[in-house]
């Protein structure tokens, strides 16, 4: 048993969304014991950092926050520092060494220990590692059984917008690209019962949830062996399909080798699924694809482009990239942006090749591309996929799209004027993932809405909601909707 609180309790989050997933289950679990939420880090009495170690950026911005707590807890003898998650996992002793004022480490595997190990590091004052098994450390049942699954309450606040929530079904990763730490730090790919998944789905569902993003590394390699029935992740979208109030259901993130018919046709044929899939190809080179271990050719991406567009003719697709990975020559990077516009993606996130210890890549191959080029190609491939958003997204202007309304903009978030009552500008996306950004009453948050598309930037559709006269059978087009 852990005793009850009333401490505050700061929690930064960096990483993918399965860290935001995992920051929404710690602090689930911290606020039944008591706990109140807190953004302000210096009246905190427990602060926790759930970390992301995929490049090393990730990494020094949490040692960085953790060098400016060195004296916090003069000031707060009582106070309780958490490091989380995957560097937690990678790293493991490190981080003592690195921040001896660090009370807890507590990787992936082991999140369901926090609040224990919280309370045990005030009592005694000692520091309590807590980390699954490495991956060479045991058979592979005692590896995956030493990374827990940890889906137990769930946390409105914590989520993105109270209508959107993510639910995991793969954990981990068996794919070992060369440059990649995700295996080592969320340890065998495991999927979890199609029965377990379906009961959280009518759990959010009864909370207000509208969408749901099945969350997996290679999300599309979900299988699941469930009373002699095999689920693929075709099966387990049937499966959810009918929850009672979920309008749209996502899954991230693809991968392209496990892109099989059966998935493209339940998309198509399951009307709450997104017309979206993310499916990274990290590059447009074969001999780079070779070296980074991805298991697939352009060739092989090609053909499956072509059997998205001919199941799924209207699904945006978008893609993840490396540059400067090793031994990339201006002719691989120029076959990258080759295939960029080829594939014209719906957007592409671009990343500087960040060499990992512990990895294939980095024991075998040299990172012999100056940062000064990194810079370059990404900047090159940045400036090449925001020309093609941009077109894509100039082919919505006088076009009516639907949006699931996720609630105010950025902006208006920012402007912060609690006690307004009129409409605000508002953003949603549609069911290809297009932000849409457009004026209304909050209250529209959660709910599907029509927009006439008048305006685009790279990134963004603009418009105005449309309500349709249904007698006369013509649309109107009325700026707010109150
Ligand atoms: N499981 C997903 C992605 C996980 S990490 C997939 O396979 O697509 C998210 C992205 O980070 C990757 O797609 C890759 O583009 C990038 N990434 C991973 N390791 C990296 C590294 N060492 N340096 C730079 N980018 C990296
Ligand atoms: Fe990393 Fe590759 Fe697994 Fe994605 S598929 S998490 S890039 S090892
Ligand atoms: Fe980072 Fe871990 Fe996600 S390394 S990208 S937080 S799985």
């Amino acid at each position: 048993m852990t005793a009850s609180h009333n401490g505050k309790l700061f929690i930064e989050t960096v990483g993918c969304q399965m860290n935001m997933l995992d920051s929404e289950l710690v602090v689930g679990a911290l606020r039944k014991q008591g706990y109140n939420l807190t953004d302000d880090i210096r009246e905190a009495d427990t602060v926790l950092f759930n970390t992301c170690s995929v490049r090393e950026h990730a990494e020094h911005k949490i040692y960085s926050a953790l060098g400016r707590l060195k004296f916090s807890k003069q000031a707060r003898p009582n106070q309780v520092i958490g490091v989380l998650g995957c560097m937690a996992q990678k790293d493991q002793e490190l981080v003592f060494q690195r921040a001896p004022h660090v009370d807890l480490v507590v990787g992936t595997g082991q999140l369901a220990e926090v609040p224990r190990l919280i309370d045990a590091a005030r009592e005694s004052r000692e520091r309590s590692l807590a980390v699954s098994l490495d991956r060479k450390e045991g058979g592979r049942a005692a590896v995956s059984d030493s990374f827990q699954s940890y889906d137990p309450l769930r946390e409105p606040e914590m989520r993105p917008t109270p209508h959107q929530a993510f639910v995991r079904i793969v954990i981990g990763c068996d794919k070992f690209c060369t440059y990649c730490v995700v295996p080592m730090t969320r340890g065998p790919e495991q999927s979890r019962p199609p029965r377990d998944i379906r009961h959280e789905v009518q759990v959010l569902a009864d909370q207000g949830v509208k969408e749901v993003t099945l969350l997996g590394q290679t999300v599309n390699s979900y299988k699941h062996t469930q009373d002699g029935r095999l689920f693929r992740l075709s099966d387990l979208l049937e499966h959810i399909h009918d929850v009672d109030g979920i309008l749209r259901l996502k899954f991230v993130t693809n991968f392209p080798k496990d892109m099989t018919d059966d998935l493209l046709q339940a998309v198509r044929d399951l009307p709450k699924c997104a017309q979206y899939l993310h499916v990274p190809l990290q590059s447009g080179c074969n001999e780079m694809l070779k070296r980074m271990k991805r298991g697939y050719t352009v060739e092989d991406y090609r053909e499956m482009m072509s059997r998205i567009r001919t199941t799924l003719p209207n699904a945006a697709i978008s893609s993840d990239f490396i540059v400067g990975f090793c031994g990339e020559t201006e002719e691989s990077h120029q076959k990258s942006l080759d295939l960029i516009r080829e594939c014209r993606f719906k957007n592409s996130f671009i990343f500087k090749y960040s060499p990992r210890p512990g990895t294939k890549a980095f024991e075998l191959h040299a990172d012999d591309v100056p940062e000064e080029i990194k810079k370059h190609r990404n900047n090159e491939m940045l400036a090449l996929q925001n020309q093609i958003s941009a077109e894509d997204n100039a082919q919505f202007i006088g076009r009516d799209v639907e949006v699931l309304v996720e609630g105010p903009s950025r902006n208006e978030l920012k402007r912060g004027d609690p006690t307004t009552t009129g409409p605000v500008q508002l953003t949603g996306r549609t069911t290809c993932d297009r932000i849409v950004v457009f004026d209304g009453n909050p209250r529209l948050a959660g709910s599907l809405a029509q927009i006439q598309i008048d305006d685009c930037t790279p990134t963004t559709l603009l418009g105005q909601i449309v309500t349709r006269e249904v007698q006369h059978g013509s649309s109107s087009l009325l700026p707010i909707l109150v």
